[in-house]
């Protein structure tokens, strides 16, 4: 052996997780030039409607894209939330894995504390500049430029100055300038990031100023705040060692019972009994934070064997039917309209979702392309439209086992848009990304049946459309010989032919009128045609 195992350890590291990032950027979404724009709208925009939902107000949120040159742009988010208080600013948008949102099991957009600070280390990546930030929170504002001590995972701050807050109004407002970034009117592209989440967030006003100064507003479909979602309990059955070793390691419960009892949902007193009696050589009267990896080990086992209520699902919130239809109506204006809300379900045995899902059919559904149309369909998890890696997503999975040509639809060829969104505290995505929903049994499941019943509505819509035509051409065609029959009946009665045409005339449209009510079906979706 040449080298010897102190030498070689002479370049022994340790390295921070900005670094990381810094260098591992694609696994945020800076990959394509299209796709690291979409994701810095992505997550300043994620973060205001998150904030909004927070502060319970409706959100106005604007977009605006500066072409600075071929492959760098400037991005300016404003929103009319609750603002960043200063002494966190540092922390919330210059510091990897740190925010309000990680450590709470809550029903919101972010997760991981990693978001705006991988826009952060883009911007400073890629241009050397620092994001420059103005936050009102109501009675103080500020301005300051953020930058990321990567070395460290430490925000560094600089030109702070306080603002008067009659000159500023309330919220937060982002400026930083990218580069090796993309604008265009593809899918995957700002305008249709922009307007998914529009149609899933309907009580947003999000208006989008485009590099070439075009100015686009998607207005509020509806008025009412959506409700606030909870903070859950982990259910038994969705814990994995781990977690039970790490959440007793860090209780302040005196006994492990009590910590059983208070921290999981659906665990009384009469399930730690139960638990108790299985496992009789552990003590349960000792601190939770002298349970071993072997107990929790075993008493996971044990979990996975007893009978529990399911989840409680109250603390998940859907979009809705209704608001659902309203943003659909508001922004694609289709023919037929079919929204689907499943009722919760679980997978992975402990982690409780609701699926819901619509079918659009014409007007402005699908995508036009050269000779015709093409089908659509927008994923939304906890109402984010995920625009990348669809080939890896549960929602695409299901769309692919559906058989369209039953239900009367192509998805190659005709106006369609298809909409699934996913709620779930816990949604399992495929990477730090977040941009595709793990293939998971349970879920896949669950999209495919709302699928198949809001297919059903717009196949009822397609087959009355296709009865109604056969009945005009049917009509038109008996119409045309009353003229002659009326003329030939005429000579051989001796009567009148204006007053036998208009007898015959009304008798054949009693006639089709009764054979219509007869064979056509009723509708329960909105047929607009
Ligand atoms: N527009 C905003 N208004 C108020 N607070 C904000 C805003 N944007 C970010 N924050 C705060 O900054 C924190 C960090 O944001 P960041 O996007 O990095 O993480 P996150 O949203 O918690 O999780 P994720 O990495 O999944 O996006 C948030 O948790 C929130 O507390
Ligand atoms: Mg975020």
């Amino acid at each position: 052996m040449a080298e010897k195992a102190d030498d070689i350890f002479k370049e022994f590291k340790e390295h921070s997780i900005s670094e990381f990032f810094n260098k591992n950027r694609q696994m945020l979404g800076y990959s394509s030039k299209v796709r690291a724009l979409t994701t810095v709208v992505h997550e300043y925009v994620t973060n205001s409607l998150d904030a909004l939902e927070e502060a319970q107000a409706l959100p106005s949120i604007t977009v605006r894209l500066d072409r600075i040159d071929e492959a760098k742009y400037r991005v300016i988010v404003k929103d009319n939330g609750p603002g960043i208080p200063k002494g966190f600013v540092g922390k919330a948008l210059a510091t990897v894995l740190a925010g309000t949102k990680f450590h709470r099991n809550m029903q919101q957009r972010g997760q991981q504390g990693i978001g705006a600070a991988g826009c952060t280390l883009f911007a400073q990546a890629t241009t050397g500049k620092p994001v420059h930030v103005t936050s009102s929170t109501g009675d103080k504002a500020y301005e300051c430029d953020v930058a990321i001590d990567t070395l460290h995972n430490k925000p560094i701050l600089s030109n702070v100055a306080d603002i008067d807050t009659a000159k500023v109004p309330q919220g937060l407002s982002v400026r930083g300038e990218f580069g090796g970034v993309k604008y265009d009117s593809s899918d995957h592209s700002v305008f249709e990031y922009l307007k998914r989440t529009a149609i899933a967030n309907p009580h947003a006003e999000i208006t989008f100023i485009d590099p070439d100064g075009g100015e686009h507003t998607f207005m509020r479909a509806v008025d009412a705040l959506p409700e606030r979602p909870k903070i859950a309990k982990l259910h038994p059955l969705g814990l994995s060692v781990s977690d039970l070793f790490e959440m007793a390691h860090s209780s302040q419960s005196g006994r492990v019972t009590s910590f059983l009892v208070d921290t999981f949902a659906r665990f009384s007193q009469d399930k730690a009994n139960e638990v108790k009696d299985t496992l009789k050589d552990i003590d349960f009267a000792k601190g939770p934070k002298e349970l071993t990896w072997n107990e929790c080990e075993r008493m996971v086992a044990t979990f996975k064997s007893m009978r529990w209520i399911s989840p409680d699902a109250t603390h998940i919130v859907p979009i809705g039917e209704e608001r659902i239809e309203a943003a659909l109506q508001n922004i694609l204006s289709p023919e037929s309209l079919h929204v689907i809300e499943r009722k919760p379900k679980v997978f992975s045995g402990g982690f409780p979702f609701v699926v819901e899902a619509a079918i659009a059919y014409g007007g402005g559904s699908g995508r036009k392309v050269e000779g015709g149309y093409t089908g659509v369909i927008m994923r939304f998890a906890n109402r984010v439209p995920l625009l990348f890696d669809s080939g890896s997503c549960a929602i695409t999975e299901a769309a692919k086992s559906v058989d369209w040509r039953r239900y009367g639809m192509d998805l190659d060829s005709q106006a369609v848009s298809v909409f699934v969104n996913v709620s779930s505290v816990y949604i399992p995505y495929s990477g730090v990304g977040k941009e595709s929903i793990a293939q998971e049994d349970d879920i896949i499941d669950e999209i495919k049946l709302a699928l198949m019943d809001a297919a059903r509505g717009v196949q009822r819509f397609i087959s009355n459309k296709e009865h109604t035509k056969e009945y005009e051409g049917k009509y038109k065609t008996v119409m045309r010989y009353t003229s002659q029959l009326s003329q030939d009946l005429a000579s051989i009665t001796g009567r009148s032919k204006e007053g036998i045409e208009e007898r015959l005339e009304k008798l054949v449209a009693k006639q089709y009128k009764k054979e219509d009510k007869d064979e056509g079906g009723g509708s329960d979706g909105k047929d607009n045609g």
